[in-house]
C-alpha cells in the first residue's frame, strides 16, 4: 500500500542540446495584447517566429492549456510544448504559486513521457523549488487496483528545470525539499485514494508504520482493548459499529535540539456511512476520503523528520471507521469522552469532532506551543468557502501565521471567527455537550465543539489551537488542474510545513 514511485529532479543552464530530453516545455501567458511567450532558450529568431505564429497556432497561454509542436535543432527534444501559464501582468514576474501550477500541470498531462525540460522563467532559486515542487506533484498516478497497466500513462520519472540560478549554492538543497513535499504530497493522495475495503483502522496504522520505516521517528499503535480500557470514549463510540476496530496512532519526531513543540491531530475516519444518522447513497464513495487529515497530519511529520527540522512534531492519527449496525451508537447515546467529559450523539454522522477530541485532549496531555488539527469536518465547509478553500479557526496567535505559510505555500484558506452565540447551542440536556448545534455556519459550530477539548499550558492558559476544515479541498471529484489530480489533492501538508518552518525561523 503507498508505493510511489519518485521523481528525479535536477537543474541545468547548459546548452538545451546537451540535455537531451522528450520534450521541452516553455511557458505562454494571457498578456493584454493576447497570447505571449515568456522568456525561453530559444534563439531569438526561433522566439521571435514562434511568437508570431501563437494565434494561428490557437495557443491562448491560459492556465492548463497544453500545445506540442515538433522540436527545433536547437532544443535537443523531439518536442516543444507550450504550457499556458494564465493572465500575466506586462512586466511582472510569475508568481511561485503560477509557476507551481504551469508546471505541475505540464508534467501531469504529459504522462507517458519519460524526461522533461521546464524551462519556465525562474528569477531566483525560490522559482526553481517552485517549478520543481510542481513537477514532483504533477507527476503521480494511482494504478494499485488495476490488474493490468497496459495503456495507462506512467507519470514522468526525470524533470531538468532549465534556468541560470542551476549553480546557485542554494539549489541542491531547495531540489531536495521539492521532492520530498512532492513524496509527502503523493502519499498522502494515495491513501486518501484508497478503497474502503483495503484501507480501515489497522490497515491504516499498519501503512503508517510502513511509511515511517528509515525515518527517525516512533510509532505508538492504540488498538481496541488498550483504547476501551483508558477512556477513549470518541474513539471507540464511533468505531463500535464497525467489524473493523478503531485506532489511535502516535507519530513522534524528537530530535535532540529542538527550539519547537508543536502537536498535530488528524480525523482519520476510513468511511463515514454516517452511521445510524445513515448518509444518502449519491456520492457515498467520496467519503473514503474522510482520513484525509489523518493523512495529512502523519505525512507532515514524516516530512518534517526527512527534513530533519530542529522541531518535536507529533502527529495524532484518530481513526474509526462510522457504519450501522447493531453495535452502533444510537442518537441520544451519552459518551465519556478521553479526560472525562460527556457527549450526548445527537447525530451520529457528526463522527469527526467525536474522534477529534478524544485526539486533541490526548495532545494536551504532553504540553506542545500550539495544536492544529486537520479534519474533513463539515459540509457546511463547501457551503461557506467552496471546493478549494480550506477553513481556519481557533486562537489567532496560530490561525495568522496559518494563513501567512499557506499564502507562502501556495494554498487556499481563509479564516473564520468563532461567534460566543454559537456556544449555547452545543449544550444538551443530559451531557456536558451535544455533538450538533447551530446549522447555520456549521462549519463554526464543529470548530466550537473542538475547542471545549483543547487543554491548558504549564502557563494555565489553553494552549494555543488551530483547526483547519478540508471537506472540500482534500478530495477532488471534477476535472484535474495546475498539480491537482482527481480524488485525493494531498493539500495541507504544504501548508503545516511552512508553518513550521516559520515557528523555527522566528525562534532562531
Ligand atoms: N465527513 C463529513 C463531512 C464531509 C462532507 C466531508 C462532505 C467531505 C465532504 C462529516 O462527518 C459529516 O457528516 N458532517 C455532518 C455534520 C452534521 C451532521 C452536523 C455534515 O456536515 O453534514
Ligand atoms: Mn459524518
Ligand atoms: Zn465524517
Amino acid at each position: 500500500m503507498v508505493k510511489n514511485t519518485e521523481i528525479n529532479l535536477s537543474a541545468f543552464s547548459r546548452d538545451l542540446k546537451k540535455a537531451p530530453s522528450d520534450a521541452v516545455v516553455i511557458g505562454v501567458g494571457q498578456g493584454s495584447d493576447g497570447p505571449a511567450l515568456l522568456e525561453n532558450p530559444l534563439t531569438a529568431k526561433s522566439a521571435e517566429a514562434l511568437s508570431e505564429s501563437l494565434k494561428v497556432l490557437g495557443v491562448t497561454g491560459a492556465a492548463d492549456q497544453l500545445v506540442r509542436l515538433p522540436g527545433l535543432p536547437e532544443t535537443g527534444a523531439g518536442v516543444i510544448v507550450l504550457a499556458g501559464v494564465g493572465k500575466i501582468r506586462d512586466g511582472q514576474q510569475l508568481s511561485e504559486e503560477t509557476l507551481r501550477r504551469a508546471a505541475g500541470s505540464a508534467v501531469r498531462q504529459l504522462a507517458g513521457l519519460t524526461t522533461v525540460v521546464l524551462a519556465l522563467p525562474t528569477a531566483g532559486v525560490a522559482d526553481v523549488a517552485a517549478v520543481a515542487e510542481g513537477a514532483a506533484m504533477g507527476a503521480y498516478s494511482f494504478t494499485e487496483y488495476r490488474s493490468s497497466t497496459d495503456g495507462l500513462k506512467e507519470p514522468v520519472r526525470n524533470v531538468a528545470v532549465f534556468t541560470e540560478f542551476a549553480a546557485d549554492k542554494g539549489l541542491q538543497p531547495a531540489l531536495t525539499r521539492a521532492a520530498l513535499i512532492g513524496k509527502a504530497v503523493n502519499a498522502t493522495r494515495s491513501l486518501v485514494n484508497q478503497p474502503p475495503s483495503h484501507l480501515y483502522p489497522e490497515s491504516f496504522a499498519e501503512a503508517a508504520k510502513e511509511l515511517s520505516k528509515g525515518l527517525p521517528v516512533k510509532v505508538t499503535v492504540w488498538d481496541e482493548k488498550r483504547l476501551e480500557k483508558e477512556g477513549f470514549g470518541g474513539i471507540m463510540g464511533v468505531g463500535k459499529g464497525s467489524t473493523r476496530q478503531p485506532r489511535l496512532v502516535k507519530v513522534e519526531y524528537a530530535p535532540t535540539k529542538a527550539t519547537a513543540k508543536i502537536a498535530l491531530v488528524g480525523k482519520g475516519i476510513t468511511f463515514d456511512t454516517g452511521g445510524i444518522s445513515i448518509k444518502p447513497a449519491l456520492g457515498m464513495g467520496d467519503m473514503k476520503s474522510d482520513m484525509a487529515g489523518a493523512a495529512v497530519v502523519l505525512n507532515t511529520v514524516l516530512a518534517i523528520a526527512g527534513l530533519g527540522l530542529p522541531v518535536k512534531a507529533t502527529a495524532w492519527l484518530c481513526i474509526a471507521e462510522n457504519m450501522p449496525s447493531g453495535a452502533a451508537s444510537r442518537p441520544a447515546d451519552v459518551l465519556t469522552m478521553f479526560g472525562g467529559k460527556t457527549v450526548e450523539v445527537l447525530n451520529t454522522d457528526a463522527e469527526g469532532r467525536l474522534v477529534m477530541a478524544d485526539g486533541i485532549v490526548a495532545a494536551s496531555q504532553e504540553f506542545p506551543d500550539a495544536i492544529i488539527d486537520v479534519a474533513t469536518l463539515t459540509g457546511a465547509q463547501l457551503i461557506a468557502l467552496g471546493n478549494r478553500t480550506a477553513g481556519v479557526m481557533g486562537a489567532d496567535s496560530v490561525t495568522g501565521p496559518l494563513k501567512a505559510a499557506a499564502d507562502r505555500a501556495g494554498e487556499l484558506v481563509w479564516p473564520m471567527p468563532l461567534p460566543e452565540e454559537l456556544r449555547p447551542s452545543i449544550d444538551s440536556q443530559v451531557a456536558d455537550l451535544a455533538n450538533i448545534g447551530e446549522r447555520h455556519g456549521g462549519m463554526m459550530t464543529a470548530a466550537v465543539f473542538l475547542r471545549e477539548f483543547v487543554g491548558k499550558g504549564k502557563d494555565g492558559e489553553p494552549i494555543p489551537w488551530a483547526h483547519i476544515d478540508i471537506a472540500g479541498p482534500s478530495f477532488n471529484n471534477g476535472s484535474p488542474y495546475g498539480y491537482t489530480h482527481k480524488q485525493g489533492t494531498g493539500c495541507t501538508v504544504r501548508t503545516l510545513l511552512a508553518y513550521v518552518e516559520d515557528v523555527l525561523a522566528q525562534a532562531a
